[in-house]
């Protein structure tokens, strides 16, 4: 049972049992295991420059596969090294700085480099293992044990890598580094810094359903549904294998709606697809009122007789429905004309940039809804994957959009990546393949955009392509002519010119507004870079968001729309620089507080219940007697509008659903009365309040789950005496949090505050600051956050976290290897240990990584093995030790021309040694005896550990 978290001051919080764990919407996993590899990652944030590489045998070694030097190597001395979770974004870190980029928010960005340590269990040797980063800003490397696995040039897709060749198992530790530049740009908002989305470890059968490689795309073809279900099938083994696929779709309800079987072969090293349609019978329909989701499991089994051996087995969701844009009359769900009601967003939240917890793009989404809007277009570029299992989830629209305009190699891949991942989603309505390219209107854009096309078209038949346009509609050659549906950015005059001269195309705004408004501000002052909220500050190439409408909503062949912005982002302080360091577009803030503007687009786009809103608040101490502009947005026929009980006036909307009235200030109560004829449908009111005397703490939700990820938005505002909000509150709010959870960031949607995200303490800015929080990993029991501010009475908020768990791979001890040895040829007589072997001579010694086991030799017994060894710094305390793990044959251990330490008994047995303290490389040299007729050798793992205890980096 949920339990209502303990209220103080009275306030009032949503138990939200419903959602309490974000079901796993996308995939459910079988035999395979897809393992978080989020928690235990060592961060620096700047370059760690590699030393120069000189002389032939430094750069020998640096040239092979594992030996690269600095910080992607297996062996770098990271003990210095911040220790974090996933996701993580650094640039929201910084404190704001005039010199940086206006765009990115002001925030440094620079290079960063992450390290992980894990191990795997001898079990784990013949699986595939895939190592998935579902984002990275911006360019990225990958180094697994020092081998470089990974480049990837963009900070908006996930990429999946198989790691399996370069792996150790048992207790061999491996490390992953990954070095990421952010000083490269992708875009002109702010993008974030570093390892910002999940980080996953797959582990599957070697006969494995690839990465992607589940599409199940529902078709309807003379009022019949079917599933035609596609399954790519790669083989990483040794050798060619069948395997029966089996498929199974349950409907909304979990009962069983389909299934059925074939077979695949797939030679070693190689892929093969799987087809099979099925026959799924009157289907209920996905649409955003309803958006009803279905689930295709795909299962590879051992085929013959015995008893049946999954192999592996994935799961997605998909959704029945019918989508297509008519060029005269819009866009049509399942039959149904459906006006695009759409916003812009990009992925940043306050106080936590662009590592956003999924709860909270949940939220976000949710206000979105709740502002009427039925789509939303993901710009620039591919969000996380769980945002888009929400869009399925919650019945948003989407206009799925490419970040790199061109048809090279690597954007292609990008873009098939992009394809892959989001085709089976019923949200998704539109690929966009770039957003105001200036080749738009060239031969060369046309080019480009054609071939993309065609890629997208070869992945997905069913979707028609899309781009958002802002010019070059009408040029002799331009992108738009290979356009399924042509999006128009902001040119709203050239929608009549367009559909003229291109009857046959369908269009649609794909944006629009970019209009100015302050949260809570109700009067421009340009000189303090605020903006006013009477929707009257349109930017010189949009319009307000009265007008955009308009322009839509008056056009039938107009499929809809959608405005930037929905949410205020870091960055473009457009029409502002410093210190505004965040946008003015969103009709939400940065935290996600509505807007003006959110109440009039409500007023435009609810249809389902009465929206009534006033819009200034009622706090105008000073101005008594002076005309104060009220609107008043409504989607009712008429308002009326009451000051202390006595009615002002009553009015019809406007065709805008706003009722406008100057109105001279005077304190008190002013109300709002949506009616119908007579009849009363809804009311709103503002009241005047006097000074902040208590705060208020108000969480989305009561009740999180302890898994680590889980988290929530708590909203912080001041009550006067008698409890009323007080819009006009910008003081300085402290935080404590204790218990199973932190808090993780804090804004309050002012675009010209500096105050930093990652604190303890936020002011309200009119009227309002966030909090979020989120649960640590384990947790569970109360969850208690504390809000003090000088001179009012504090408030407190307990919440219940629950037991959860994701299943993730632990971070190991860091293990100094030693690895990359020298081997003598075996001799008969004891070898000098300090004979010198030429830098140039890389052939008449051998080769090795421990275990090496020499094959028995008769009369030379004798071999001298060699590397070079240094210190962690965590282990250069004087109590570092030199491990062993089986040495075969009697062996004396050498450092820098001293013997350290023997062993007498030529039986395989450990040796550990203590090492002194001392910095810079080593020469380490190992005169191993063999018994005559017997192996020997360094036959297990030789590494440097800390002396007392095993202590956790
Ligand atoms: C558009 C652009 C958006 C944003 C917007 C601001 O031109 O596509 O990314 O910059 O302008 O008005």
């Amino acid at each position: 049972m949920l339990r209502r978290a303990s209220l103080i001051h009275g306030l009032a919080v949503a138990v939200w049992a419903a959602a309490l764990l974000l079901p796993a919407v996308a995939r459910a996993d079988g035999p395979r295991e897809r393992l978080s590899l989020d928690a235990g990652w060592l961060f620096h944030h700047g370059e760690v420059p590699a030393p120069a590489v000189k002389g032939h045998g430094a750069s020998y070694h640096q040239a092979k596969a594992g030996g690269v030097v600095g910080a992607g190597g297996a062996e770098f001395d990271d003990s210095s090294w911040r220790r974090l979770d996933l996701p993580h974004d650094w640039a929201i870190e910084q404190a704001f700085d005039r010199q940086e980029n206006a765009s990115q928010g002001y925030r440094a960005r620079g290079i960063g480099w992450y390290r992980r340590y894990l191990q795997l269990p001898e079990s784990d040797r013949g699986r595939h293992i895939e190592l998935q980063f579902d984002g990275v800003a911006t360019h990225s490397t990958v180094w697994v044990n020092g081998i470089v696995v990974n480049r990837n040039w963009s900070g908006y897709n996930g990429r999946a890598i198989d790691i399996t060749p370069y792996l150790r198992y048992g207790d061999e530790v491996n490390s992953i580094a990954v070095r990421v530049d952010a000083e490269a740009q992708e875009g002109w908002w702010y993008e974030g810094a570093g390892i910002y989305r999940h980080a996953w470890l797959v582990k599957r059968d070697t006969l494995h359903i690839a990465t992607d490689g589940l599409y199940a795309n529902p078709v309807q073809r003379g009022g019949r549904w079917t599933l035609p279900v596609e399954v790519q099938v790669d083989n990483t083994g040794e050798a060619g294998r069948a395997a029966v696929v089996a498929l199974q779709v349950t409907g909304p309800d979990g009962a069983v709606v389909a299934q059925g079987e074939t077979r695949v072969r797939v030679a070693a090293l190689d892929s093969a697809t799987a087809r099979l349609t099925l026959d799924i019978r009157q289907p209920e329909l996905w649409s955003p009122r309803s958006p009803r989701l279905y689930r295709v499991r795909a299962v590879l089994r051992q085929p013959g007789a015995g008893p049946l051996r999954e192999i592996d087995a994935t799961e997605l969701h998909t959704g029945f429905r019918t989508a297509r844009f008519d060029a005269e009359r819009g866009f049509f769900l399942n039959g149904e004309p459906l006006k695009l009601q759409g916003v812009c967003i990009h992925q940043d939240h306050a106080g936590v940039g662009v590592a956003v917890p999924t709860a909270i793009w949940e939220f976000r989404l949710r206000r979105l809804q709740d502002m009427g809007v039925n789509a939303v277009r993901f710009a620039h570029n591919a969000v996380a994957p769980e945002v888009m299992d929400l869009a399925d989830r919650l019945g948003l629209l989407v206009m799925d959009e490419n970040r790199n305009f061109s048809s090279s190699p690597e954007a292609m891949a990008q873009l098939a990546w992009l394809v892959r991942r989001d085709r089976n989603r019923p949200s998704v309505i539109l690929w966009s393949l770039f957003n105001e390219e200036p080749l738009q209107g060239s031969w060369q854009g046309r080019e480009m955009a054609r071939r993309m096309a065609a890629e997208i078209k070869r992945l997905d038949p069913s979707r028609p392509v899309t781009a958002g346009m802002h010019d070059g509609l009408f040029a002799d050659r331009n992108a738009s002519e290979v356009l399924d549906v042509v999006g128009v950015n902001y040119q709203v005059h050239a929608y009549d010119r367009y559909h003229r001269e291109h009857p046959g195309r369908p269009m649609f705004s794909s944006e629009d507004t970019s209009a100015y408004m302050t949260r809570g501000a109700w009067r421009s002052d340009r000189q303090a870079q605020v903006l006013g909220s009477h929707d009257d500050e349109p930017s010189s190439w949009g319009q307000t968001h009265r007008d955009a409408w308009r322009h839509i909503a008056e056009r039938p062949f107009m499929a809809g729309g959608f405005v930037w912005s929905g949410f205020d982002y870091h960055g473009e302080p457009t029409p502002f620089e410093w210190p505004s360091a965040s946008t003015f577009f969103g009709a939400l803030d940065l935290c996600g507080f509505p807007k003006a503007a959110f109440y009039i687009r409500q007023a435009q786009w609810v249809k389902d219940r009465t929206v009534v809103k006033i819009l200034p608040h009622w706090n105008w101490s000073g101005s008594e007697g002076q005309p104060v502009k009220v609107m008043v947005a409504t989607n009712a026929p008429r308002v009326r509008l009451l000051l202390n009980g006595q009615t002002i006036v009553e009015q019809a909307a406007d065709r805008d659903g706003i009722v406008s009235v100057d109105l001279p200030y005077a304190l008190g109560r002013l109300e709002a009365v949506a009616l119908q004829g007579a009849r009363e449908l809804a009311r709103d009111t503002v009241e005047t309040s006097g000074v902040p005397a208590r705060l208020v703490l108000t969480a989305d939700r009561a009740v999180l789950a302890g898994d680590g990820r889980d988290a929530v938005p708590v909203t912080v505002s001041a009550v006067d005496a008698q409890g009323r909000a007080v819009p006009t509150a910008n003081l300085k709010v402290r935080f404590e949090t204790t218990g199973a959870g932190r808090l993780i960031g804090v804004g309050n949607g002012d675009p010209n505050s500096h105050e930093p995200s990652k604190a303890p303490e936020r002011s309200l800015f009119n009227g309002l600051a966030q909090a979020i929080l989120q649960t640590e990993r384990d947790g569970q029991g109360p969850l208690r956050l504390r809000a003090t501010a000088d001179g009012l009475a504090s408030a407190e908020l307990v919440l219940e976290v629950r037991t959860a768990r994701v299943p993730s791979v632990p971070a190991a001890e860091v293990v100094s290897r030693v690895g990359g040895w020298r081997i003598s040829p075996p001799q008969a007589a004891r070898p000098d240990p300090n004979q010198v072997l030429a830098e140039n001579d890389m052939n008449s010694w051998g080769w090795g990584e421990p275990p090496i086991r020499q094959s028995a030799e008769s009369t030379e017994t004798w071999r001298a093995y060699r590397t070079s060894l240094r210190l962690r710094a965590d282990r250069n305390d004087g109590q570092g030790r030199l491990r062993f793990q089986q040495i075969a044959g009697q062996a004396e251990v050498w450092v820098d021309g001293v013997k350290i330490g023997e062993k007498t008994s030529p039986e395989p047995a450990p040796l550990s040694l203590p090492l002194a303290q001392g910095s810079g490389w080593r020469t380490m040299t190992v005169l191993v005896r063999a018994q005559p007729g017997e192996p020997s050798g360094l036959i297990g793992r030789v590494s440097i550990e800390r002396g007392a205890g095993k202590a956790a980096p």
